[in-house]
């Protein structure tokens, strides 16, 4: 099964739990301000996450996520870090589906920066969909 890992993350709380998705799935986690952020081969499963900024996703993953593509992904799974607010995944949901790939109900959140256990958690959480 093909896997991608591509997140926006400003402190570095959406990058740990990105990784910890990555390294289950073995591949590396690609902030989607990276030039190799696209999707050069379709994936079985294309893991996305991000985190809320006062109301909203960073422009950066918002404008990312116009350009994805359907054939990019067989399906896609959100993940988020925020301080209280789970209304990122919603947002990235969105932008997935607006992009025409079907997204898994469930999605991975940590509050803030994700503990070593919650690291594991993720790891685990992304091997459901591997
Ligand atoms: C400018 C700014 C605005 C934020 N606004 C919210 C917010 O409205 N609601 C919330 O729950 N968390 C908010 N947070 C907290 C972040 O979503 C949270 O710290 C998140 O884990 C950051 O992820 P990152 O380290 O991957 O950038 C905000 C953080 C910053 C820096």
């Amino acid at each position: 099964m093909s896997a991608a890992v591509r997140y926006y993350s400003k402190s570095g709380n959406t990058k740990a739990v990105a990784d910890a998705i990555a390294e289950a799935a073995g591949v590396t986690a690609v902030s989607v301000d990276g030039q190799d952020a696209g999707i050069p081969e379709p994936v079985d499963v294309l893991f996305v996450g991000g985190a809320v900024y006062a109301y909203g996703i960073d422009r950066r993953l918002k404008e990312y996520l116009k350009t994805l593509r359907k054939g990019d992904a067989k399906r896609a799974v959100v993940f988020s870090t925020s301080w209280v607010s789970k209304h990122a995944i919603s947002l990235i949901k969105k932008g997935l589906e607006d992009a025409g790939i079907p997204v898994v109900d469930d999605a991975f959140y940590v509050r803030n920066r994700p503990s070593d256990e919650q690291r594991k958690e993720a790891g685990a959480f992304a091997k459901k969909y591997l």
